[in-house]
């Protein structure tokens, strides 16, 4: 089983921050997701599209001058980070998830990972590009085939893990209220991996253990060693 830190180590720091990633680190997280969206040409790391929830700033961010939303406080005094912030820090440490969240995010985003993995900054390995917007997966894939990529899901499929095949991913990540046995197994068929989110409690962890999927996205990167002593 895999471990990712969800929006890093957001069950200690505020999400999607340096913060969040570098406490994930420090908690030795061998993965780390962050959400993407796509402010003027700078690819910026946040989840929401709207800003009040984890900012103090207002409004949509994909209609924000990058000024503005660099000037904001994401908690902690910590700011709205880039993605090259975040892949600067995590690189050659963890392997880095980038979910595209926002619109128009996977061509900056492939762009961007071509230099790092041309400069050798960055291994493939080391990266899986996620989304729920399955057309931005496709269009990744065309754009850098290299790439492992992640199709994100809410709900159960009517056939399973069929879609998938459509959209070359190597892996699935699927809502744990969704997850059960036929689903996993189906995948597994079909050579997909399975990664559950978000996995927040060791009893939650040993459901999805029992239900084999492959990882899971937690906020609490110590949630393994946490379940390890409850057994
Ligand atoms: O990629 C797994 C998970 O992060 C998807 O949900 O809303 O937390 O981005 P969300
Ligand atoms: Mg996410």
């Amino acid at each position: 089983m895999i471990y990712i830190a969800h929006r890093g180590a957001s069950g200690h720091a505020p999400e999607n921050t340096l913060l969040s990633v570098k406490t994930a680190l420090s908690m030795g997280a061998c993965w780390i997701e962050v959400d993407v969206f796509l402010v003027e040409d700078e690819v910026i790391v946040i989840h929401d599209r709207w800003l009040e929830r984890t900012t103090n700033g207002s409004g949509d961010v994909t209609q924000k001058p990058l000024a503005y939303i660099r000037s904001l406080d994401a908690g902690k005094g910590e700011k709205i980070p880039t993605l090259k912030e975040v892949i600067d820090m995590v690189a050659g440490k963890a392997g880095i998830n980038i979910e595209l969240k926002g619109p128009n995010t996977a061509g900056p985003v492939a762009t961007l990972l071509t230099h790092y993995l041309e400069t050798h900054r960055l291994r493939k390995d080391n990266v899986i590009i996620s989304s729920f917007d399955h057309q931005q997966l496709l269009k990744m894939k065309s754009l850098a085939p290299n790439l492992s990529t992640g199709a994100n899901i809410y709900g159960l499929p009517l056939h399973n893990a069929k879609f998938a095949e459509a959209l070359g991913v190597s892996s699935i990540h699927a809502h744990t209220n969704f997850i059960n046995r036929a689903f996993v197994n189906d995948a597994h068929d079909r050579g997909f991996k399975v990664f559950a989110f978000t996995v927040n409690q060791p009893e939650e962890l040993m459901r999805m253990k029992t239900l084999g999927v492959d990882g899971i996205f937690t906020n609490y990167p110590e949630i393994g060693r946490t379940a390890l002593k409850q057994e």
